[in-house]
């Protein structure tokens, strides 16, 4: 076969890449970081045909030690001196969902909660994201949504919903006279998932105490789940959404209980605008709750 030309050879890699981007893979990472200058410090200290400079002089070629190898395997060093630390092993999934419920337990605020979020290392997505997506809008807002996981565009500018879904989302609230300033959006993932895969339900176990403490912590008059996970991840449903959705539901916080409903996730009216018409019914129901609840106050 005759070698492939530089260009030919760019062509090949485009194809490779586009292939890859259209299967959803779209990071060349793994979950946990490797050291590969380390790695190959280490196989090239396996292969070197010198023993190691700590061997007995006796066991050493050269001038004042036999020309042999003694017939025992040298003694393998443990870490190079020079070799940084490993990462900390993850914690197992049940010792991160308990670490996740004290380290959320003891926020006191909303900013205590974004902190001990950037500190916690319990969920493996933390290394594969750019960086934490908490929420957007007004802490204090009496209408809170809760949405999935962030996408490509929400891990680069560190905001739920700024993507396409996020502008239709923005557009239905406009259409019941609301924006950022005054609701507040949140997900139950913090972390995109590479690729924008679902979280699996390890990584929605370990996260939950802190979305269920932000929910808490805002306290609103009304929840609006977006979508099946959000729905099932904190009603613990299995029905699926368009099953749950447009019902309203008591959502237990602390000790209160606040209205909730499911409506379809903005990323799904964005494949199927047809049933736009049934979010539409959801989004005028959540506007009749808070106008309810106003003339209460
Ligand atoms: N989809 C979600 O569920 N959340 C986001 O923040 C963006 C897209």
């Amino acid at each position: 076969m005759a070698p492939m030309t530089a260009p030919d050879l760019r062509t090949a890699l485009a194809d490779l890449l586009a292939f890859y981007a259209g299967a959803g893979i779209d990071v060349a990472l793994g979950d946990a970081p490797r050291d590969r200058f380390a790695e190959a410090a280490r196989e090239a200290e396996r292969r070197s045909p010198l023993p190691p400079p700590d061997l007995p002089a006796a066991a050493r070629p050269g001038p004042d030690g036999p020309h042999r190898f003694p017939t025992a395997p040298p003694p393998r060093r443990t870490a190079p001196v020079d070799e940084p630390a490993a990462a900390p092993a993850p914690l197992p999934p049940e010792a991160a969902v308990m670490a996740a419920r004290q380290a959320a337990r003891e926020a006191a605020s909303l900013d205590e909660l974004r902190a001990i979020l950037e500190r916690f290392d319990g969920c493996a997505l933390k290394t594969t994201a750019s960086r934490l997506v908490f929420a957007d809008g007004a802490p204090d807002a009496r209408l809170m949504l809760v949405g999935e996981a962030p996408g490509a565009e929400e891990d680069r500018q560190g905001k739920p919903f700024v993507g396409r879904a996020g502008q239709l989302l923005d557009r239905m609230l406009a259409a019941i006279g609301l924006d950022r300033t005054k609701v507040y959006i949140a997900n139950i993932v913090p972390w995109r998932p590479p690729g924008n895969r679902t979280p699996t339900p390890q990584e929605s176990a370990i996260c939950l105490p802190f979305i269920t403490r932000q929910i808490e912590l805002v306290d609103p008059d009304v929840l609006v789940f977006l979508g099946g996970f959000a729905a099932s991840s904190l009603t613990g449903t299995r029905d699926g959404i368009l099953k749950t959705r447009g019902r309203w539901l008591t959502y237990r916080a602390g000790d209160r209980d606040i209205r909730a409903m499911a409506t379809l996730h903005p990323a799904y009216l964005l494949r199927q605008p047809l049933q736009k018409r049934l979010a539409w019914r959801d989004v005028l129901a959540v506007k009749r709750a808070l106008a309810e609840r106003e003339t209460l106050q």
